[in-house]
């Protein structure tokens, strides 16, 4: 689906952001005494130097709550004030609760409607689509979106082709209301899935296609990937969607700020930002030392580009994710921190 702007009516703005990672990291160098892997092979193939990894009893509810903190401190408000927490997840605390329940007792918002939403990777972008529709339909007025992953739990750790891509971390934004009739807020979203590809990115057991109080092979309890066909599929539609997206809106990569990737592999960064024809210095990139936190991805690029001065107020954004489902997403969104009111 693709949706833009008409220019009038309520509008939704990117108010505020945050982030929590664990703090044990997983060097390239710890990896080769795992698995037949090297540092070369990794920083060569994907860019990643390094990675962050949960403790064992450090769940993604609890790398979400402190999220969470961090986002409410950045916007100025109290839980109390959240009326509807999303958490993206491929990696929930349990199949249910939802994760976001799990946050939002901890947190205390206490008058928020709570729900996880399943994209894998592309988890932040459709979430903020949610949050969106939510702020300028009227139905909430401040929506908190917090991609938080433990991927390292369900990464298998003896398979080098797919445990040296993938780290742990949360991080989201806050959706709240905007000045109407103005050419702020999220200009548009290009949001597609392609289920058919849904076999190339999967976790095999745990649902009820293969419930986990069944027999199941051990190697199906961890994430599989093809590769070589995710990778095909990531640099078609990082390039594609933003392209419709941008062309739909009227714009070009010249009008963008800072473009915002889902962090995956930096050769896949590399293929769009040569396809778009966008300045490199506008292109955020950390999936050096976080590794794919999946829905957690972008926003943490987000927050660390402000913590860094590089993502100011009124800057207009371009973010793209790609993953399981197969999905993607992106969306063009001016960041507007502010004032939050409840
Ligand atoms: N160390 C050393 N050698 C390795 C490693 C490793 N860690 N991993 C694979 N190899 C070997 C392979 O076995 C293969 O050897 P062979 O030729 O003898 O068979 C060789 O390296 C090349 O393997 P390829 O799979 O062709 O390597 P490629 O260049 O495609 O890189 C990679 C692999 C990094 C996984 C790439 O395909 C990729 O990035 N795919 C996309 C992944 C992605 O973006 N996922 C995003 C979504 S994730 C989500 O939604 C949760």
């Amino acid at each position: 689906m693709i949706a833009v702007r008409n220019g009038s009516g309520r509008r939704a703005r990117l108010a505020a952001l945050g982030a929590h990672v664990p703090a044990r990291v997983l060097t390239n160098a710890d990896l080769e005494k795992m698995v037949d892997t090297t540092d070369e092979w990794i920083l060569s193939r994907t860019g990643i130097r390094e990675r962050r990894i949960a403790e064992p009893d450090e769940s993604t509810a609890d790398l979400a709550v402190k999220a969470a903190e961090d986002i409410l401190r950045n916007a100025g408000i109290t839980a109390e004030e959240i009326d509807v927490l999303i958490v993206p997840t491929a990696t929930p605390e349990y199949l249910f609760p939802s994760t976001a329940a799990v946050v939002q007792g901890r947190i205390g918002a206490t008058n928020a409607a709570a729900f996880d939403l399943l994209a894998a990777c592309s988890g932040f972008v459709y979430g903020l689509a949610q949050a969106c529709a939510l702020v300028e339909s009227g139905l909430a007025r401040n929506v908190m979106v917090i991609g938080a992953e433990t991927l390292t739990r369900i990464a298998d750790f003896t398979d080098r082709t797919t445990c040296v891509l993938f780290g742990d971390g949360a991080a989201g934004a806050l959706v709240t209301t905007g000045e109407p009739e103005t050419t702020t807020g999220f200009l548009g979203f290009e949001l597609g899935t392609d289920g058919n590809g849904g076999k190339d990115l999967l976790l095999p057991v745990g649902g009820s296609r293969n419930p986990p109080n069944r027999p199941f092979a051990p190697e199906d309890a961890f994430l599989k990937m093809n590769g070589r066909e995710v990778f095909k599929f990531a640099t078609r539609v990082i390039a594609d969607s933003t392209t419709r997206l941008l062309e739909a809106l009227e714009l070009s990569a010249q009008d963008i700020d800072l473009f915002v990737p889902h962090q995956a592999n930096t050769r896949i960064i590399d293929h769009a930002v040569e396809k778009l024809g966008i300045d490199p210095s506008k292109v955020v990139v950390n999936v050096d030392r976080f590794g794919n936190t999946s829905s957690a991805s972008v926003p943490l690029a987000l927050t660390e580009a402000r913590n860094e001065g590089r993502l100011k107020a009124g800057d207009l954004l371009l973010l793209i994710a790609f993953g399981g489902g197969l999905t993607w997403g992106s969306t063009v969104v001016r960041y507007e921190p502010g004032p939050v009111t409840a």
